[in-house]
């Protein structure tokens, strides 16, 4: 396999490969099986083994941050670590729909970067990103980026992030302040296209979310049902996107999850798509495709022009 392609994170200037690792299937809640300690070693290592240098995670992925700490710690020179701040600061086994809610007062950011720092085993976050893309007025009144540059000072974090959305994401690349946008982003999710080019010429650093869409295309419906009921008819929005596209004719022996991460690793502007996964076999096909780079530009034309026509045509 050839080494995995790298970009640069936009003003961070971290060299960052083009396929990350997403860390919220270690979550171990809800209907997502706890991995035992050997499976998330195995996991965990062989993200790093496979080159991947790019971590992200959250306080709110149940108990992500503990085996990140537990199992990888002892590499921490070997990969850069994203994770959230602005969420409840409880124990792991907290049901989500239990958990207090967020909270963007310096308080609880200091309380929370200080929490991923003891359990990931680490003195220092690569970067911290606001979770749930919190408005302008409310980072204001609660000063809380006045907080973040405080722990940056202090050498505990380096960069400062937003996982940010429409509609708040237009003002937060206005405010000038984020090193990194985290952004949902695949073909079959194409709404923050602009923005994500509009951040990065802005010099912002990009890291996109969903760039296989969680295999919705190929999985059975049913697994629909798993997940809370915000995120169902997206899904199955998603779901029949794909099936409306007629893409898979020109696929060309490349699985649909292939294409689908090539596609999002052929934006120009994204530095890093942190594809989530539990399972050693696909981390291992997601290594292999991404290797291959992007896709070839005619393919790459030719699938946005059939996916926007999919997207005008009615459902
Ligand atoms: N900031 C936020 O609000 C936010 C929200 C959601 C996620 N995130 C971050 O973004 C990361 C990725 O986001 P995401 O989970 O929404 O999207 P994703 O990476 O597009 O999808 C992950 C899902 O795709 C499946 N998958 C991965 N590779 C596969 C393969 N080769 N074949 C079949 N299925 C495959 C995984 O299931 P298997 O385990 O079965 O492989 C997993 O359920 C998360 O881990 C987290 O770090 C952030």
């Amino acid at each position: 396999m050839s080494p995995l392609p790298k970009s640069t994170l936009g003003r961070t200037g971290l060299e960052v490969t083009k396929l990350g690792y997403g860390a919220m299937e270690l979550r171990g809640l809800e209907h997502f099986p706890r991995l035992s300690d050997a499976e998330a070693s195995a996991l965990l290592n062989g993200v790093l083994d496979s080159g991947i240098n790019y971590i992200d995670t959250s306080p709110d992925y149940g108990y992500s941050e503990e085996l990140i700490g537990r199992h990888i710690s002892q590499r921490r020179g070997d990969f850069y670590l994203a994770s959230k701040c602005g969420c409840p600061v409880e124990a792991p086994d907290v049901p989500y729909e239990d958990r207090k809610p967020h909270s963007f007062t310096r308080e609880n950011i200091r309380a929370g970067v200080e929490q991923s720092l003891a359990r990931m085993r680490t003195d220092y976050l690569d970067i911290v990103q606001f979770h749930l893309s919190p408005s302008r007025a409310v980072l204001e009144e609660n000063d809380s980026i006045g907080e973040l540059e405080k722990l940056r000072k202090e050498g505990k974090v380096r960069f400062i992030g937003m996982s940010g959305t429409v509609p708040e994401l237009a003002e937060h690349i206005e405010m000038g302040v984020f090193d990194v946008f985290q952004i949902p982003y695949s073909v079959l999710e194409r709404e923050h296209e602009a923005l994500i080019h509009e951040a990065a010429q802005r010099g912002a650093g990009i890291v996109i979310r969903g760039g296989v869409a969680r295999g919705i295309m190929i999985k059975d419906e049913s697994i629909i049902d798993d997940y809370p009921e915000f995120l169902r008819a997206g899904f199955r929005a998603r779901r029949q996107l794909w099936q409306r596209s007629n893409v898979e004719d020109l696929l060309e022996g490349m699985t649909p999850v292939e294409f689908m991460l090539r596609f999002t690793i052929s934006h120009p502007d994204m530095a890093t798509t942190i594809v989530g996964t539990a399972n050693p076999a696909h981390l291992k096909a997601n290594a292999e495709a991404a290797a291959k780079g992007p896709l070839p530009k005619e393919l790459y034309e030719e699938a946005r022009r059939r996916f926007t026509l999919a997207a005008e045509s009615p459902a």
